[in-house]
C-alpha cells in the first residue's frame, strides 16, 4: 500500500517544514486537497501552494481538484508542479477536454467518485485514467467518518480494472486509519491518503509504516 498523507491537516504556517517531514517518515506521495468554496462548503488552496509544496520535495504530489469547471484549472495545476491531477466529473461540464488537457502537459491524471455518486460516473473514461480516486467520506473536510460501504466502489473499479487490463491505481480518500487500511486493501486499493491518521498521531512514521502494511 502507498501512503499519500494530506497537507489539508499538516500546519498551514509551516507547509514547507511538514511536507519535508513526510517525506523523512516515509510518505509515497504529497496529496494536496484543493478546495473552491462551490463545489465544497470549504476553501483551502490553489496553484500557488502546489507550486511551493513542489519546490520543497521530491516525492509525487497528487492534487485532487474539488472545484467547479476542473477543466479551466487542470493545465495551471500541471504547469504549477503537480504531477498526477484529479478531478471530479460531476464538477465539470467538459470530462474529455478536462482529460486531454492533463495528458497534453504530460502528467498523470485521475477522476474522483465523490461519496453520494455512483461509479458509472466514472466508467466512460477508465481505458484513459491513471488513477481512480474513491472518496470514503463526503468531499470537503479533513477529520470525518470513514464510510465503509464505499469499499463497493473500490471493489468495482478492481473488477473492471482486471476484465478489461486498465492500469489505473486506486486510491482512497477520506478517515483511513491503522484500523481500516486492512478491509481498503482487500478491497482492491493501491494507495490511501491520510490527512489525521498522520498529522494528529504521537509517532506519524509509525502510522505510516502500519500504513504500508
Ligand atoms: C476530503 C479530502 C481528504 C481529507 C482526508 O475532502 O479530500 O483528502 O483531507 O483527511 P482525513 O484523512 O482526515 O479524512
Ligand atoms: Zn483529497
Amino acid at each position: 500500500m502507498l501512503v499519500a498523507p494530506s497537507m489539508l491537516s499538516a500546519d498551514f504556517g509551516n507547509m514547507a517544514r511538514d511536507v519535508k517531514a513526510i517525506e523523512k517518515w516515509g510518505a509515497d506521495i504529497v496529496h494536496c486537497d484543493v478546495m473552491d468554496g462551490v463545489y465544497v462548503p470549504n476553501i483551502t488552496f490553489g496553484m500557488p501552494m502546489v507550486k511551493a509544496l513542489k519546490a520543497n520535495s521530491n516525492l509525487t504530489i497528487d492534487a485532487h481538484l474539488m472545484i467547479t469547471l476542473p477543466e479551466k484549472y487542470v493545465g495551471a495545476f500541471c504547469d504549477f508542479g503537480a504531477d498526477v491531477v484529479t478531478f471530479h466529473p460531476d464538477a465539470s461540464k467538459d470530462v474529455q477536454g478536462a482529460i486531454d488537457i492533463i495528458k497534453s502537459k504530460g502528467k498523470k491524471c485521475g477522476l474522483v467518485v465523490n461519496a453520494d455518486r455512483p461509479f458509472s460516473i466514472v466508467e466512460p473514461y477508465l481505458s484513459q485514467i491513471d488513477m481512480l480516486v474513491v472518496m470514503t467520506v463526503q468531499a470537503g473536510f479533513g477529520g470525518q467518518k470513514f464510510m465503509p460501504d464505499r469499499l463497493d466502489i473500490v471493489r468495482m473499479g478492481a473488477e473492471e480494472r482486471k476484465n478489461n487490463g486498465y492500469r489505473y491505481l486506486i486510491e482512497v480518500d477520506g478517515g483511513v486509519s491503522e484500523s481500516n487500511v486492512s478491509q481498503i486493501k482487500a478491497a482492491g486499493a493501491d494507495i490511501v491518503v491520510a490527512g489525521s491518521a498522520v498529522f494528529k498521531s504521537e509517532n506519524p512514521e509509525l502510522t505510516i509504516r502500519k500504513l504500508h502494511a
